[in-house]
Order: structure tokens, then sequence, then C-alpha cells
């Protein structure tokens, strides 16, 4: 199969189009055809992406772990019926990812793509929204009526943040460059800062939770505007090995949950939540996607790369 993956040792990797053999799902394990992935630019720096399980160095990763395709094939002691089944979801952080025809995930990694998205969106949303989701709701318990700041709203993860704060009911503030307040504001939040143009915590306070997503100075300027009883969460790939005690409770990393897909999926169906796509590019270019060379985007949302042509797949 045609794949994506990494060459070259720390500190100086690149991106090499590659055949690779096609993996097989193993016991309990499903095989999908990927039809489109997402790309978060920073997985590159990630631990699991240079590092095995075991600690020693990682080499030829394949990257993506996100992705919207069919179940190809099961392994063992999953019934057949999965087979063709159009999913979206996620995979290992440590396996081969989804810059390749095929991936293996477990079946609880993976729920129905929304019948209301096409693959190239579908492959947009799990990693950012089961980011939102698990940061906001499981870890710093959301409530309605709560006051929100995030860092980062019209990013990946911080477009989904906004939209299920709002959805629960709780008033958002979020920060943007200038040519993404209107944008910020569309998707719910009541107050968008131009985080160039105005400090943010000489226009905020008493916020309950405050949900990171940029890290650094960001996060160090942000503790001062929360209420003695708020919360942090970041996310930041910065954070991540920070000592400070304070940093290490607000940091946690993403995990595949098909609940959670389950009742992202019926909110997108609900016309209850929307999904950006910055840019589609095919297996080729997504070395430039990783990198930010790509020219034709938005300039907000998620980058997508498509890896087999929908209409090939599906009957
Ligand atoms: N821990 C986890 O599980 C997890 C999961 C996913 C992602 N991440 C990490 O989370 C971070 C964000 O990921 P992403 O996919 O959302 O990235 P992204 O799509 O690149 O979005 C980042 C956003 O940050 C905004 N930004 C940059 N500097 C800012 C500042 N000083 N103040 C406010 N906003 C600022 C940008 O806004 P403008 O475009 O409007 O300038 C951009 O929209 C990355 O470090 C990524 O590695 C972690």
């Amino acid at each position: 199969m045609r794949a994506m993956c990494l060459a070259g040792s720390a500190g100086k990797l690149a991106l090499i189009e590659k055949d690779m053999p096609q993996p097989q799902p193993g016991r309990g394990e499903l095989l999908i055809r990927i039809i489109a992935a997402g790309i978060t630019p920073a997985e590159l720096t990630w631990y699991p992406t240079t590092h095995l399980q075991t600690g020693e160095e990682r080499i030829g990763a394949v990257p993506a772990h996100e992705f919207s395709g069919i179940v190809a094939a099961v392994g063992e002691e999953v019934a057949d019926a999965e087979i063709g089944r159009q999913v979206y979801g996620m995979n290992d952080w440590f396996a081969d990812g989804a810059l390749a025809e095929y991936c293996v995930t477990q079946p609880s990694s993976v729920a129905a793509k929304p019948a209301s998205l096409t693959h190239d969106e579908a492959a947009s949303v799990p990693i950012g929204a089961l980011t939102a989701w698990q940061g906001l709701f499981d870890h710093a318990k959301l409530q309605p009526g709560e006051r929100v700041l995030v860092h980062g709203g019209a990013g990946g993860v911080g477009l989904f943040a906004v939209q299920l704060a709002r959805n629960r009911g709780a008033h958002v503030t979020a920060t943007a460059s200038a040519h993404n307040l209107e944008f910020v504001s569309r998707l719910g939040a009541e107050q968008v800062i131009d985080y160039r143009g105005a400090r943010f915590e000489e226009q905020v306070r008493d916020i309950d939770v405050v949900f990171d997503t940029v890290g650094g100075e960001t996060l160090d300027r942000s503790w001062a505007v929360l209420k003695p009883a708020g919360r942090m969460v970041t996310i930041a790939s910065n954070a991540e090995g920070n000592m400070d005690d304070r940093v290490k409770q607000a940091f946690f990393i993403v995990e595949p949950d098909q609940n959670q897909l389950v009742q992202i999926g019926k909110l997108f169906d609900a016309a209850r939540l929307q999904t950006v796509v910055d840019a589609v590019v095919p297996l080729s270019e997504t070395p430039a996607a990783f990198t930010g060379s790509i020219r034709e985007r938005l300039g907000r949302g998620k980058l997508v790369a498509t890896l087999t042509a929908a209409e090939n797949v599906l009957q």
C-alpha cells in the first residue's frame, strides 16, 4: 500500500512516500481502508511518533491517528458484519497511523461516520472534538451557566471547544486572530478577543474554566483570570513535560472513545455542531501540510489528506 512515513532521526525528521506491506488485523482488531485522514502538524514532535512503548527510538512511523473510512477486514472475534461499515475515529498513537491506504484499529476507537458529513469532513473531527469534549466535560466538569475562556478558538480543537461549551449552556469567551473573530463568534462565542491586539487578562476575569490550546506565555497569563475555584485545562504540546504541578494537573492527552464519538456524531446530524476543513491535500502534498506551507487554505480548522477516492470504495 502507499503510505507516508518518517525518515531520519529525532531533530531531523522528514516525511517520505513509500510502498509498505498492507497491515493485517490481529485478534479483536479492524482493518480500515482510509478515505481521508486528519493532520495535526505538532504530532511529529510527540513522544509516540519518535519512541516505541519500550522507550527506544522509533523509526519509520506513519503519522495521523484520526480518519474516516471503511472497515475492510476484521480480526478473529470481530463479527464479519462489520465489513463495509463507514466509520470515523482514531487509532493508537504508537501504531502506524492513517497517512496510508490502510491502518489497523480497535472497534472501541471508531463509530459510525455521521451521515451528514463527507469523509473529508469526518476525518477532521475525531481528535479535535474528542479533545474538546474530554477537556470540558471529563476534566473540567463544565456546568451550564459557567464562564469559559477558550484560547485558540479557530483552531482544530478550539472550534469544537467553543461549540461544545456553548451547547452545554456555558458563556464562552475565545481568543483568535483578527481574521477569525467573526468566524469564532458565529460558532457561539459571546466575546472574541484578538490576541495580538489586546491582552485577554485585561478583558476578562472570574472565569470558571480556561481551555488552553496555545500554552507557553498564554497559559502562564491565564491563571490570573480564573475564579478561586476555577479549573484550568491545557492540551498544548509545549505544556507536556512541564514540571509545574499546576500545569501537570491541567494537561491531558485525548483518548479514543466510541460513546463520545457516537454523541458527537448525533450533534452533527442534528446540525448542532459544525466542522471546518482548512484544506484538503493529496498524500503527496502532506509533507507541506505538516510544515504549514500549503497556500490554498482557509486559515482555520483542520488540514485533511485524501488517501482513496470515496467513489472507488463505496458501492
Ligand atoms: N493533548 C492532546 O490530547 C492534544 C490533542 C490535539 C492537539 N493538541 C495540541 O494542541 C495544540 C492545538 O492544536 P490544534 O490542532 O487546535 O492547532 P491549530 O489548528 O494549529 O490551532 C491553533 C490555534 O491557536 C491560535 N493561536 C496561536 N497563537 C495564539 C495565541 N497567542 N493566543 C490565542 N490563540 C493563538 C491560532 O489562531 P489564529 O489562526 O486565529 O491565529 C490557531 O487557530 C497543538 O499544540 C497540538 O499539538 C493536543
